[in-house]
């Protein structure tokens, strides 16, 4: 048995509904989260390649080729200038990721960590 007792909507004082509305549209979007890399929203590379690549590139998934060996330094440059273009444009079976998925400097960073190798299987955690 319900005992609640029930106000009718139209009873409600208009008024009171449209400070709701207007509080809820003043309120929402400052709730929702920042885009990923929006100001002092940058995630470490680790965690960007956790959430954005690792899903293909580990070694287990295999849909992509493994992307975290390190490179000699004289190669950094170069081996970043590809990961850029592949990652801003695709490349056969992988998508071109926009700056919603991974911003600019998240991404430079994301760079460096590679081709130092600091992502490199044995460098970071292994769970
Ligand atoms: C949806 C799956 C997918 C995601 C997500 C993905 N990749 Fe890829 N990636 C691939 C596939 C598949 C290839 C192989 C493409 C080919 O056939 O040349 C590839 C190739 C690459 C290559 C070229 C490798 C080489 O040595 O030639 C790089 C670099 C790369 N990905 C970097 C990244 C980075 C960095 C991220 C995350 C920011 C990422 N990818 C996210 C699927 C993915």
């Amino acid at each position: 048995m319900q005992n609640t007792t029930t106000v009718p909507f139209r009873r409600l004082p208009s008024l009171r509904l449209k400070t709701l509305a207007l509080l809820g549209a003043l309120v929402l979007p400052a709730a929702a989260p920042a885009a990923p890399g929006g100001e002092g929203e940058m995630r470490e590379p680790a965690e960007v390649y956790r959430q954005v690549c690792s899903h293909c590139h580990a070694p287990d998934k295999a849909v992509g080729p493994e992307i975290t060996m390190a490179f000699p330094e004289a190669a950094h440059e170069a081996r970043g200038n590809y990961i850029r273009m592949t990652v801003r444009n695709g490349r056969a079976a992988m998508p071109s990721l926009r700056q919603a998925k991974v911003s600019d400097p998240e991404l430079e960073a994301l760079i460096q960590a590679l081709v130092r190798g600091d992502l490199a299987a044995g460098a970071v955690n292994e769970e």
